[in-house]
């Protein structure tokens, strides 16, 4: 193996900390904690794990946390109810549906009920399109994080060629109008791409978000190249990401391993958003470098 193992742990330990430094001024500043709203609807055991992992990060990054739970019965009507609740709350800085619903419900129309200066998930449409034009707005959590551990590795990534594996509207979309921002040149691949190994030879940069276990041979990356691998597969030889792991770290320059990559950044860039949240809605500036 040649490449460089990239310690998402470590790097999402270093940002919660940072987050926490903020959060404790932004109390002595304003005499209230940032404050996350997370609604999980029904019972999924995974999703439920998620959210309890968030509830405790948002605490111990010294932020009030609000957990509601509604039943799986729950009609779309009480839940935009909840949201709007939650929009008003002056509290609340930040507000988390966890996805997927349960059947029946409509996903859509309840991000578009969320305040966007609330959604610091960046799913709302009006964050989405800020993301596009360059405007302030929030970032998904997930290409948040890919980013910061880019930006870690290489520095400016102004000049590189990026391509991004998936156009989901939580990771390929965004993570692509993140990497244009910063001057990459980019390609969007997916599951349909005719020929990927033919894009894949001149990327500097991989980041592979298409939900199929070992999807991307390590054959395939260029020699130095940097891979971020947002995988998570259940298989029965475990947790494995969307790229071959042991045959791309011969060749790439740097890659994320699965766990412990990008995995821990979300939660880390869920908690940032919530503190920027709390500052724009305070009215306070947070300074650009110091998160
Ligand atoms: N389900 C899995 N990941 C996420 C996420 O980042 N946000 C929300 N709201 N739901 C999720």
């Amino acid at each position: 193996m040649t490449a460089q193992i990239i310690d998402g742990k470590t790097a999402a330990a270093a940002l919660r900390a940072r987050v926490g430094t903020l959060a404790a001024q932004f109390l002595a500043d304003t005499g209230r904690r940032p404050g996350l709203a997370v609604v999980l609807v029904g019972d999924d055991p995974a999703s439920a794990v998620y959210v309890r992992s968030k509830g405790k990060a948002t605490v111990a990054a010294g932020m009030e946390s609000f957990e509601h739970r509604l039943p799986a019965t729950a009609s779309q009507s009480e839940l935009i109810a909840l949201v709007d609740r939650l929009n008003a709350d002056d509290a609340v800085d930040g507000i988390l549906v966890q996805l997927p619903l349960p059947m029946g419900l409509d996903a859509d129309a309840v991000i578009q009920r969320i305040d966007p200066d609330k959604d610091v998930d960046g799913f709302h449409p009006m964050n989405a399109g800020r993301l596009a034009t360059g405007l302030h707005g929030f970032v998904p959590c997930t290409p948040l994080g890919c980013l910061m551990l880019l930006r870690d590795r290489l520095g400016d990534l102004s000049g590189l060629d990026a391509v991004v594996i998936g156009r989901s509207n939580i990771v390929g979309k965004p993570m692509a109008a993140l990497l244009t921002q910063a001057s990459c040149t980019v390609t969007i691949a997916h599951s349909r791409t005719h020929n990927l190994p033919h894009h894949l030879a001149r990327a500097d940069i991989v980041v592979a978000a298409v939900g199929i276990p070992r999807f991307v041979h390590g054959g395939w990356i260029k020699p130095g190249a940097t891979v971020i691998d947002v995988g998570i597969n259940r298989t029965d030889d475990g947790l494995v990401g969307d790229v071959d792991f042991e045959g791309a770290a011969s060749i790439a320059g740097a890659i994320t391993p699965v766990p412990g990559g990008v995995g821990p950044m979300t939660i880390a860039c869920l908690l940032r958003n919530t503190l920027v949240a709390a500052h724009r809605r305070a009215g306070l500036v947070l300074a650009a470098d110091a998160i």
